[in-house]
């Protein structure tokens, strides 16, 4: 990297006046590097910061370079493309039917993936470039490093010396007092969906440590629906027509259970086996919500097998089962692009999935899911105070871990509830310009 090069250099040559304190804490403690420098160490008390590509320079990063400042200069703001986003239908409704929607599209999407590192940098045990940070997927990646073991504060310099108590944290600041519907007036179907989507990849893998995910595919592979390791995807599937196991209960095809599918799932001891649902995600028992899109996705990936048998009569169970996956994965980016986003970026910008749109221009396919998002996508404030299933009010106890309530009122009914009942406002969602 020629970050590297960079600071054999400054070593080699010692050229710089070095940042001095009366005892040795580590001088990066400190976060003296401004505008994604990197403070690397090189004596117990002296830094140097990699400006390398930052456009900025000096000691601590902090000075534009000419390119730079020019470009702060003519450079409207994200807020300033928000505000045109989300403002003037009439305008975005031509655009909606011209070439230009697709360039502002391809703009969106290339914009945005360039604001993430690439190739994924840290992780929770390497706050610096190393292969091993780079190659071992069985961590989430960071993109702010940890902050440095030897610090005197859990925050670096600044902060107390311990923590406070997390439940005490969440009692003052967090926990919510009354519930404040969702301005966007987002409903329960959308809450369900994000925690279903994004519980494909956040995976918190708890008995490593909290730095190490179970989803190894960092993105959208459907682990949530087929596994996340081949001998779950095996238990799962019928192994005739490319099918995922069923059960049929009142005429309707739902999860099948786990003496039918013997995965592993999370049930509390009250629940008895012959309720235990087997899915593709191990949590998704935990809420009725989960195990309606858990149903939708089986019946889908089983009608699109009927279809692909009847295209292709000479393909065997695997190229079904692998047809249909890809193909169910293609319609779940396809809702995520231009319902879901759509829904949340609350631009007029008609939004689109069309893979073509990235032929021709770089792009970055390969991903890995960052400790920062997981943390910022705890959107439990979407919760309602309890749940309304056809005029019936449920309560918390009523409704978690409760497999009977998909089967009592079938997925119709469900469907119908969560898109009239109103999400609770989530203060920062992330999506921002
Ligand atoms: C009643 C509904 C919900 C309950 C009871 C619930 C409960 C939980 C629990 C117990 C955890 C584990 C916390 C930990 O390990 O520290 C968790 C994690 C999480 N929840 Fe929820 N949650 C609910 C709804 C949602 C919704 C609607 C979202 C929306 C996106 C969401 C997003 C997340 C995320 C991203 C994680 C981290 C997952 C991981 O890394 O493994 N949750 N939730
Ligand atoms: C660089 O940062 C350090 C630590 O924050 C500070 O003490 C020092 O004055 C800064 N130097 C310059 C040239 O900005
Ligand atoms: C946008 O254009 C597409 C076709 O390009 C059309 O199907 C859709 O209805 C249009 N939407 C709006 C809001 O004009
Ligand atoms: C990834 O790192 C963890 C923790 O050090 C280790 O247990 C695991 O074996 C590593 N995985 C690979 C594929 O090297
Ligand atoms: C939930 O409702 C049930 C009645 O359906 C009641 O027995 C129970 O006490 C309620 N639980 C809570 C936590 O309010
Ligand atoms: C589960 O939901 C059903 C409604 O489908 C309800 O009758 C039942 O009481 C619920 N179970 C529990 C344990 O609350």
């Amino acid at each position: 990297m020629a970050g590297g090069y960079f600071f054999l250099l400054v070593v080699i040559l010692n050229v710089s006046s070095s940042f001095q304190t009366s005892d040795t804490v580590n001088p990066c403690c400190y976060y003296p590097c401004q505008n994604k420098g990197v403070c690397v160490r090189y004596d117990p008390d002296q830094y140097v910061c990699d400006c390398t590509r930052t456009g900025y320079y000096g000691r601590n990063c902090t000075i534009p370079e000419l390119l730079t400042r020019i470009r702060d200069f003519v450079r409207p703001s994200p807020a300033f493309y928000h505000y045109i986003l989300t403002r003037f239908k009439w305008f975005w409704e031509i655009i909606n039917n011209t070439f230009i929607r697709d360039t502002i599209v391809r703009l969106v999407l290339t914009v945005r993936s360039n604001l993430i590192p690439s190739p994924p940098t840290y992780n929770s045990a390497y706050g610096y470039i190393s292969w091993e940070a780079y190659s071992n997927v069985s961590y989430f990646t960071r993109v702010l490093p940890p902050v440095p073991d030897d610090c005197p504060t859990p925050m670096g310099t600044k902060g107390k010396l311990e923590l406070p108590d997390a439940t005490y944290l969440v009692e003052t600041f967090l926990q919510r007092r009354n519930f404040i519907p969702d301005p966007q007036k987002t409903n329960l179907m959308f809450a369900f969906f994000a925690q279903h989507f994004t519980h494909q990849f956040f995976k918190t893998f708890g008995r490593m440590g909290r730095g190490f995910t179970k989803g190894l595919g960092h993105g959208v592979d459907l682990s949530h629906v087929y596994g996340d390791n081949l001998e779950r995807q095996h238990a799962l599937r019928l192994f005739k027509d490319g099918k995922l196991k069923y059960q049929i209960i009142n005429g309707d095809m739902y999860p099948p259970t786990v003496a039918d599918a013997p995965v592993y799932m999370i049930y509390p001891d009250n629940v008895p086996v012959e309720k235990r649902l087997a899915m593709g995600q191990e949590v998704f028992g935990l809420l009725p919500g989960l195990m309606m899109y858990a149903t939708i996705w089986l019946r889908e990936h089983n009608r699109v097998c009927d279809i692909l048998k009847k295209e292709h009569p000479v393909w065997d169970d695997e190229q079904l089962f692998q047809t249909a996956r890809l193909i169910l994965i293609g319609e779940t980016i396809k809702i995520v692009i231009e319902d879901y986003v759509q829904h949340l970026s609350g631009y007029f910008l008609k939004l689109k999935f069309d893979p073509e749109l990235l032929f021709g221009v770089q792009f970055q396919y390969r991903n890995r899911i960052a400790v920062e998002f997981n943390e910022l996508y705890h959107w439990h404030p979407l919760m309602p105070d309890n749940f309304n299933i056809l005029g019936q009010v449920y309560n918390y106890s009523n409704f978690i871990y409760n497999t009977s309530m998909l089967t009592d009122y079938g997925v119709e009914a469900l469907v119908e509830s969560f898109t009239r009942q109103i999400a609770g406002k989530v203060k920062h969602f992330l999506f921002m310009t």
